[in-house]
């Protein structure tokens, strides 16, 4: 059967006859701007030309409003609860392919032919081990660095190692790059793990599929075989390929912001990791965790539903909610069925992991979850699950990291191919002060204003 043509290129929205009219209510000047429609999901006002023609800015912190590019990857409708990959539906490719799959997908625009697949698989294989001087870097950390913390560090520092896939103009170096990082991702990742434990690193085993490595990786020792374990595979694979993409999240517009200054992809992609780290964002499902902690015992979860909804509290119940979705997260879904399936394979009994089950069931039939329309997130259950198969909180970031590497690579290649693509530069609604005269220190105003600085360094005189 005839394939259909790659379609690698982004397709710029297509102005229509439709436009806004933005009047200004003090000097009745109005103006028209374009309305742009995409494939799916609602039309955009071009406001491209609104400082140039109006000589005003939009606000909106946030960018809750906001496109700040257009893009044929991912398409999100939070109120339905769809999340499409070049079309597909998540719970279909979590279902039915492997990660390797939706990494092509996402990177070249369609699912790879048979052909296509095994040669992918080739160039992914090919970049699995890192560098034996990269590997050095890892001893200069302390045993107890956070992870992340390394996986931002090991991954900029890939730019320095491989100037044949730099040069940002080549399609084929770009290419490479994005090779390389989907490869050496789980090495990195399993690394900052082993060397937290003191182990020695083992080597990537490219005889088995990307969520084998990455478990083997993680979980081998030099002294014993390592079996996988066909569940805790599929699980690892529903894992990845649900984090595989977001569209404009934090950590992708991040690297898009880094990209647009033409910085190396190695360099950008440390950036997106960087936001990744923040628990509002993928640090979500280690945040679960440690909340499942504190809350301690079953009969402390209704204390903190309460704390969650004293509008006096700062405390949220990690894991729930979500900028976009409103009435589910779709990618929740299809978790929360591996996330059951698993604990069963493994015939887990952890009170953490029960208390998370009895939070899950509180919170879905609470009121005032139910009216923010509050439920589950991917992070909720992707904790659960990563604690059961063994890992340790702080390696949960990482494992989004490398998920999500594709996602970001993709974007980045996207914006790189794009003709639209400008430097981001965001403006911004000025509050300080207005202009003023400058007064040399001789010259300003004695007060009695104390300001000691010595609390920053615990009174020590000299920084550590
Ligand atoms: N617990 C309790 N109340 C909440 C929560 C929560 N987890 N999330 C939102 N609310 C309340 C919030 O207090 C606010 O109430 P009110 O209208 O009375 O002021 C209302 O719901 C709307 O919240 P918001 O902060 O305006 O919503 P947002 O869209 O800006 O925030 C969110 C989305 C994901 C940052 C937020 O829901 C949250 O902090 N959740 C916990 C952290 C988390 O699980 N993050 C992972 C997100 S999914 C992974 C990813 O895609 O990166």
């Amino acid at each position: 059967m005839a394939k259909p043509a790659q379609r690698n290129d982004v397709r710029p929205a297509r102005a229509v006859r439709h436009s806004f009219t933005l009047t200004d209510n003090e000097t009745g000047e109005s103006w028209e701007f374009p309305t742009l429609h995409g494939t799916m999901g609602p039309k955009v006002i071009d406001t491209r030309k609104l400082y140039s023609q109006a000589g005003v800015f939009t606000y909106d912190p946030g960018f809750a409003s906001t496109a700040s590019c257009s893009s044929a990857i991912t398409y999100i409708d939070g109120d339905a609860g769809v999340l499409l990959h070049r079309g597909y539906a998540i719970d279909d490719l979590a279902k039915n392919t492997d990660y390797m799959d939706v990494c092509y997908l996402l990177l070249h625009g369609e699912l790879p032919s048979p052909e296509e697949k095994s040669e992918f698989d080739i160039n992914i294989n090919r970049h699995t081990m890192l560098h034996e001087q990269l590997v050095r870097f890892y001893s200069g950390f302390v045993r107890s660095a956070h992870p992340m913390a390394i996986m931002v560090g090991i991954v900029g520092a890939l730019s320095a190692f491989y100037h044949d896939s730099t040069d940002i103009t080549d399609p084929m170096q770009r290419m490479i790059a994005a090779h390389r990082l989907i490869a050496k991702m789980p090495t990195i990742g399993a690394y900052a793990y082993k060397y937290s434990l003191g182990q020695p690193f083992p080597y990537p085993n490219n005889n088995l599929s990307y969520s084998e490595n990455v478990l083997r990786l993680m979980f081998s020792a030099p002294t014993d075989e390592y079996e996988v374990n066909p569940v805790l595979a599929r699980a690892m694979n529903s894992i990845l390929i649900l984090h595989a993409d977001h569209e404009q999240n934090a950590s992708t517009s991040t690297v898009r912001l880094a990209g647009s200054s033409a910085a190396n992809p190695f360099a950008c992609v440390a950036a997106g990791i960087a936001s990744l780290w923040g628990p509002a964002h993928g640090g979500a499902n280690e945040a679960v965790l440690n909340m499942l902690h504190e809350i301690g015992t079953k009969d402390r979860v209704a204390k903190y539903i309460r704390k969650a909804q004293d509008p006096e509290d700062n405390f949220r119940l990690m894991g729930f909610g979500h900028r976009v979705y409103k009435n589910y997260d779709p990618r929740a879904e299809v978790l929360r069925k591996t996330c059951h399936e698993v604990l069963e394979e493994l015939g887990i009994h952890d009170p953490t992991l029960d208390l998370a089950m009895e939070l899950e069931e509180i919170a879905l039939n609470d009121d005032y979850f139910k009216e923010k329309k509050l439920y589950p997130n991917v992070d909720f259950y992707s904790g659960i699950i990563l604690r059961a198969l063994g890992f340790p909180t702080n390696m949960f970031t990482v494992l989004f990291a490398i998920g999500r590497t594709v996602g970001w690579i993709a974007h980045w290649k996207e914006m790189m191919e794009a003709p639209e693509s400008r430097i981001g530069r965001p403006r911004q609604l000025y509050v300080g002060s207005k202009k003023r005269e400058f007064t040399s220190v001789a010259n300003r105003e004695h007060t009695d204003r104390k300001i000691s600085w010595s609390w920053l360094w615990g009174g020590k005189k000299t920084a550590d």
